[in-house]
């Protein structure tokens, strides 16, 4: 039996699609683009995403083409990313921000059409469907974390076509993959319970404050802090994981660690729950996406009406970063901020600019992804902090096309 694969059976029966236990969702998509692209090759993203992927994608020794975004949702605006674009891409990797999914059968209709892999990262995105078919299921391959839907801090999965590829993947996975030591295995084990210890006695204020105080936290600001000179050194060794690895394991030191059987246990149970954590989500979602801070995007219900479990619900706000600091006082600590774009983050030497920026700036800065569990808790605390809510621009027209010069007769 190979590595995990109890835990990939899981998967594989919810998805109906053959699965790769990785621990992280970053090393999961780490595999899919080593596997499908050549060094060199673009491959079109989202600007608004977590930097660490950002690193993935240059570890894999790929440049990084950032796509125009809807102002709604901060996913990939297929209609609005230029034909020359298209025509230069040779791979698409879409994000399905806090779960809200992305335009994907436009985007794989896009990729069939120019014979280019779709990744998806499906890591917010565990239970979301779109007509019907889960996310993660349309394109050539496609990364789930658990580390977001079931608080595990650990656990990933890729999800691929067909065996074949699966058993090629396993293969280049352990490869990766670095010796487990059990006190690493105890406190991956340990933080989830403390974690939610912390949330259960209200102490979430006072801890994250101090830990923001003794320099415990890994970002001082939204993004991580480049290094851009160390970071183009790497350039030479790419492709490579370990060169990349100071920026990738960021918030995951264990991103690439054989898990032993105390770690995969707890994901096991954890992943039982998986379907009652899906359920609240629901029902969180639902209440906050009735709220007026709710993004008009939330209204596009999938068939049936009911709400997509969503990993976090965005809310547009205004003075979005004064309420992220109040909202610590109502002892909510709303992660997950990818601002400012990873355009501007990165700048012209690393990724590719976005030809219309425009959204992802707006985007990236009034979105307050709220955590459908505290749905009742943000409310409170965003109708008593008096929260002004934001409202996307409006698309620039398209302009309009120049009618068809007749035929002569
Ligand atoms: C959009 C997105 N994709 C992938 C990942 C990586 O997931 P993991 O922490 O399991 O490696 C993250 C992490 O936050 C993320 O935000």
């Amino acid at each position: 039996m190979s590595y995990g694969s109890r835990l990939a059976a899981v998967m594989t029966q919810r998805l109906g699609r053959e699965c790769v236990y990785t621990p992280s969702a970053r090393l999961a998509l780490y595999l899919a683009l080593r596997h499908w692209c050549r060094p060199g090759a673009r491959v079109l993203m989202s600007p608004v995403n977590d930097d660490v992927i950002l690193f993935v994608v240059l570890a894999a020794g790929l440049r990084p083409v950032q796509a125009p975004v809807s102002p709604t949702d901060g996913n990939i605006d297929p209609a609005a990313v230029p034909e020359s674009t298209w025509r230069t891409v040779d791979a698409v990797l879409t994000t399905n921000l806090y779960g809200m999914p992305d335009r994907v059968v436009e985007l794989r209709r896009r990729c069939d059409q120019l014979g280019i892999p779709l990744f998806e990262d499906a890591a917010h995105a565990i239970g979301t469907r779109v007509d019907g078919q889960p996310v993660g299921t349309f394109g050539r391959a496609a990364a789930f974390s658990l580390s977001k839907h079931v608080a595990a801090m650990a656990g990933g999965f890729l999800a691929v076509e067909d065996a074949r590829t699966r058993r090629e993947l396993e293969r280049a996975r352990d490869e990766l993959l670095v010796p487990r030591s059990l006190r690493a295995d105890l406190t991956t084990t340990l933080r989830p319970l403390a974690r939610s210890g912390v949330r259960t006695l209200h102490l979430v204020r006072p801890v994250w404050r101090t830990m923001q105080h003794l320099g415990m936290l890994e970002r001082d600001e939204f993004r991580m802090d480049l290094h851009a000179p160390r970071l183009a050194d790497c350039a030479a060794k790419a492709p490579s994981l370990t060169a990349y690895e100071p920026w990738i394991r960021v918030d995951l030191h264990g991103f690439r660690s054989r898990h032993g059987p105390l770690v995969r246990g707890q994901l096991k149970l954890r992943t039982d729950r998986l379907d009652a954590d899906l359920a609240r989500r629901r029902v969180g979602a639902a209440l906050l996406s009735g709220t007026a801070w709710a993004s008009p995007a939330l209204r596009d219900r999938p068939a049936g009406g009911a709400p997509h479990p969503l990993f976090r619900v965005p809310l547009l706000v205004h003075d979005r970063d004064v309420l992220l600091d109040r909202l610590v006082r109502h002892g909510v600590v709303a992660g997950y901020v990818y601002d400012p774009p990873l355009d501007d983050y990165a700048g012209a030497e690393f990724v590719e600019p976005s030809p219309d920026p425009t959204a992802a700036r707006w985007f990236a800065s009034h979105v307050l992804p709220a955590d459908p569990l505290l749905a009742r808790r943000i409310t409170k605390a965003l109708t008593k902090e008096k929260a002004g809510p934001a409202h996307p621009p409006l698309a620039a027209p398209v302009p309009e096309s120049t009618p068809p010069t007749p035929l002569s007769q």
